[in-house]
């Protein structure tokens, strides 16, 4: 497959992807809630031709495209908005009250819809086969990737693929990281339980506030003298509450919070470290502790070979200057449960333009994209599909 005609198509089918976007940014559904959203993408790829369209489950949507050969490719497209009242006033905006493409996900479905039309119109040429996944709920642990995976979508799968439109990243640019790019994402909660009694006189009591200073304080330990410091980790307490006012000690403290690291085998033994932290202080302080820890979403780890075909495909279509290395995110992603079994890679699209005012960060009310990053991740989509079926 020559650039040239991958560019020549894509254009064709340009003007179309921005309108789609346009329609989806629309009418926004939150995680988990994206039927209409997923019909109406069933009901536009129907118009393309060779597709084969399933819906897994009801907020879905899975096509397969059969070319000639047995490998193939998978490329995946999140679908779910946010819980936020959009405060852009162009004429497209939210129709949905309180609920707000905040993230891009609008331009993933239009990205891969011309994804999926291109290479229909492509697909005599196809060394292989392309399943599109349209996937719910990337926002909303667990994550709709988990429960498309246990059903069965990377069945007969080779590679995956999968973007998100960046808007820290100027459009133009395409962010990629060999290796560990996205971190994991698991939640936990933390009870410290004392004895609540009269703040004059705090040896009648088990102070719980005093002893859970000393737990927030102690949990950052894991990160400055437990872990390897050239191990990224992040442990952070985002929630803590307690007492009702200045003179009395209350009986309990709640906390909840949030650890982000890439390693997995830290990962598997970071609620162990923590639970020793907690129940040693609480026990040295005659207090006791409930310690909660809740899986989410496992590292986004690229595989290098795939990386380095994304990166081969956007050097050749927009040129070297159009590669940024970037930093892996502390950010979570559920792509991971993908990468988990199929070797693949996640990439960021640029899509922030200081010039047009696109600056405001993902889930804000005035977030945006510049739509001239949509045909560039079409693009990338489509010759990256080429090669990888034709390796
Ligand atoms: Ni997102």
């Amino acid at each position: 497959m020559r650039k040239e005609q991958v560019e020549e198509l894509v254009n064709k089918v340009k003007e179309e992807v921005v309108q789609w976007r346009r329609y989806f940014h629309q009418y926004p559904e939150l995680s988990f809630h994206e039927e209409k959203t997923a019909q109406r993408i069933a009901d536009i790829l129907s118009t393309f031709e060779g597709l084969i369209i399933s819906r897994p489950l009801p907020n879905s949507v899975v096509a397969d495209l059969e070319g000639r050969g047995e490998k193939r490719v998978a490329i995946r497209a999140d679908i779910d908005a946010l819980p936020i009242q959009e405060e852009n006033e162009f004429d497209f905006a939210s129709k949905n009250p309180g609920v707000m493409h905040a993230c891009g996900h609008d331009g993933h479905i239009a990205v891969l819809l011309g994804t999926a039309k291109v290479l229909s119109q492509l697909r005599k040429e196809l060394k292989g086969n392309v399943r599109f996944i349209f996937q719910p709920a990337e926002e909303m642990p667990p994550g709709g990737a988990k429960e498309l995976v246990e059903r069965g979508v990377l069945q007969g799968v080779d590679f995956v693929i999968g973007e998100h439109l960046w808007t820290p990243l100027p459009v133009g640019k395409v962010g990629i990281v060999y290796g560990p790019m996205m971190a994991s994402a698991d939640m936990f909660t933390i009870k410290i339980i004392g004895k609540g009694g009269h703040a004059a006189l705090p040896h009648y009591t088990v102070d719980p506030i005093a002893i859970s200073a000393e737990v927030v304080t102690n949990l950052q330990h894991i990160v400055s003298r437990e872990i390897d410091p050239l191990e990224p980790i992040v442990v952070t307490i985002g929630r803590i509450s307690g007492g009702t006012t200045d003179n009395v000690i209350p009986n309990v403290v709640e906390m909840a919070g949030t650890v982000r690291l890439f390693n997995p085998g830290i990962r598997e033994e970071i609620s162990s470290v923590m639970e020793r932290i907690i129940k040693g202080i609480t026990t040295a302080h005659r207090a006791s502790y409930e310690f909660n820890f809740k899986p989410g979403y496992a590292p986004v780890i690229n595989n290098k070979g795939v990386v380095k075909v994304v990166e081969e495909a956007v050097k050749e279509l927009f040129g070297e200057e159009a590669i940024v290395r970037i930093k892996p995110v502390m950010g979570g992603e559920d792509f991971s449960a993908y990468l988990e079994r199929v070797p693949g890679t996640f990439f960021f699209v640029g899509a922030g333009n200081e010039e047009k005012g696109i600056v405001h960060p993902h889930h804000h009310p005035r977030f945006n994209i510049d739509e001239k990053a949509l045909e560039i991740a079409v693009k990338i989509f489509v010759y990256t599909t080429f090669k990888l079926l034709s390796q």
